[in-house]
């Protein structure tokens, strides 16, 4: 057994700790250490990443930090030097791929025991997955968590160089560290973190425990990454948090995401999208500035988790099923255009049948485009995890089923609704299975794969539709 002093263990009760420290923006130019500079110098690094956005972004800085110390990218393990896993900790099949898929890569470091691998992200931040990974997965020499992803440097030299083993995760509540490289992902379009964390506590969610507290960057901070992106031809913006709405309220200076919304729409980029807006505390001010401008699409994600405001109390959710409806008129009233998609968890504890149905009913009101559905997985140190649940695997799955059976309607009936019509298409590329033919995203968010000429990855171009899909549309570019 690893001798675990040497470590930095990440700790379930400090994680749930929220205290009134007062959150340090760093903002020193991001350097190697010196011994670091070289490390990748002829060395390939293989890097999947699980999960959300955040983690989808956190992978483009750690990308930039490997290609800075000379790293090149590779798309197959097998041929890489280092292997790291940005993983993802909501529901437990997603680590359980994880945990597969390090299981079944072992053959690699048996083959090449100088392969490094390596494991971050969300389940680094799970006390009881690293004990684990500690105690049945030896292979895995580098371990590090969400608020330690500037240290990278100086833990791959300790495994590389020192040939030991780098287990660092902090539990604490976290900071801001601007100026860290970034190998960014496409060219057109970005992620952009407007805030860390997330405070709402959810009583089924690990995400508060695995990203730290709720803790915004500045507004200023923001708008010159927004602008230096429109300047390198980016134009889309996603700005990301686990709640937007809450932006800028830990800084008390009278930030606000519908302010800062108002001042990126006004850097003239083309698009902006937001994501993931909590239903509770969505303004009418955000409400307003999201009509008011062209740039900012039409489409909001607005998870509903559950239909039934008995199951929303004990989700901790702090709107009732009336309230969401509310909040869904007013959206339409005054922006008749916007598309919804929405998260759902089927199969919270005790969920009655009449409850399900009530979840049911959400749907045929909402009419959503899209809905991410889940069935409910308990996370340690959750509240929702101590709770006693009377409903079996198999009552869950069958809700799950009749519940995706009822989405898929109503996607296919909006999708419908575009054929015939013309719409503005950023163009990202050429479809994954055929390429002859293009595919981007509409501003109401669908994916649309057409033909045409003279197509370029990153223009904004007019297609007309001419058939629809359950998920996709198909059409042609407008000459
Ligand atoms: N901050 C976002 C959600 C991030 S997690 C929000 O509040 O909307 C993404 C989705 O995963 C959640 O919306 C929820 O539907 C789902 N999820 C979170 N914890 C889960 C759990 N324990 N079991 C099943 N689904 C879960
Ligand atoms: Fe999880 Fe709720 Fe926070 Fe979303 S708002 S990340 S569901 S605790
Ligand atoms: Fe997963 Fe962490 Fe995102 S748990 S959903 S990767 S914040």
């Amino acid at each position: 057994m690893a001798d675990p002093k040497k470590y930095i263990l990440p700790s379930l009760k400090e994680a749930q700790k929220r205290t009134q420290r007062q959150v340090v923006i760093e903002r020193a130019l991001f350097e190697l250490p010196e011994e670091t500079r070289n490390l990748g110098q002829g060395k390939k690094y293989y890097l999947r990443t699980y999960g959300c956005q955040a983690n989808e972004r956190d992978s483009e800085t750690i990308s930039g930090i490997l290609e800075a110390m000379g790293f090149l990218r590779v798309d197959v393990p097998e041929n890489a030097d280092l292997i790291l896993f940005n993983t993802c900790a909501v529901r437990k099949n997603a680590e359980d791929k994880v945990l597969g898929e390090i299981g079944h890569l072992k053959g690699i470091k048996k083959k090449n025991p100088d392969v490094v691998f390596g494991l971050c992200g969300c389940m680094a931040q799970e006390e009881s997955i690293v004990h684990e990974l500690m105690r049945a997965y030896r292979h895995v020499e580098l371990i590090f968590g969400t608020h330690n992803i500037h240290h990278l440097p100086a833990l791959l030299h300790n495994v590389m160089v020192k040939k030991q083993k780098s287990i660092e995760v902090f539990s604490k509540e976290g900071d801001i560290i601007e100026n860290l490289p970034a190998k960014r992902n496409m060219k057109h379009k970005a992620w952009v973190n407007i805030m860390y964390g997330c405070d709402k506590f959810c009583t089924y969610c690990i995400v508060p425990y695995t990203r730290g507290k709720e803790r915004s960057r500045t507004m200023d901070d923001i708008l010159k990454e927004v602008i230096e992106l429109k300047e390198s031809g980016v134009k889309e913006v996603t700005l990301l948090g686990q709640n937007v709405n809450a932006y800028g309220k830990d800084l008390k200076d009278g930030s606000s995401f519908a302010e800062l919304l108002r001042q990126v729409a006004l850097t003239g980029i083309e698009r902006i999208r937001f994501m993931t807006s909590h239903p509770w505390d969505f303004t009418d001010e955000m409400i307003d500035v999201i009509a008011s401008y062209d740039n900012i699409m039409k489409y909001i994600h607005l998870p509903v988790q559950s239909g039934s405001t008995d199951v929303l109390k004990i989700m901790g959710r702090r709107y009732t099923r009336e309230q969401y409806k509310e909040l869904f008129d007013k959206i339409t009233a005054r922006i008749p255009e916007c598309a919804f998609s929405a998260d759902i968890i089927v199969g919270f504890p005790n969920e009655t049948e009449e409850q399900f149905m009530e979840t049911m009913e959400m749907v045929d009101y909402c009419k959503y485009d899209n809905v991410y559905s889940f069935i409910y997985s308990p996370r340690e140190g959750t509240p929702a995890a101590k709770m006693e649940d009377n409903v079996p695997l198999e009552v869950k799955q069958q809700r799950l089923y009749a519940l995706q059976d009822k989405i898929n309607g109503y996607c296919n009936m909006n999708n419908q609704k575009w054929v015939g019509k013309t719409v503005k298409v950023l163009v990202d590329g050429t479809s994954r299975k055929n390429d002859q033919v293009y595919s981007g995203y509409t501003e109401h968010n669908k994916l649309v794969n057409f033909t045409g000429e003279n197509v370029q990855p990153g223009e904004i171009i007019d297609v007309k539709i001419t058939e629809h899909r359950s998920w996709t549309l198909r059409g042609e570019k407008v000459n």
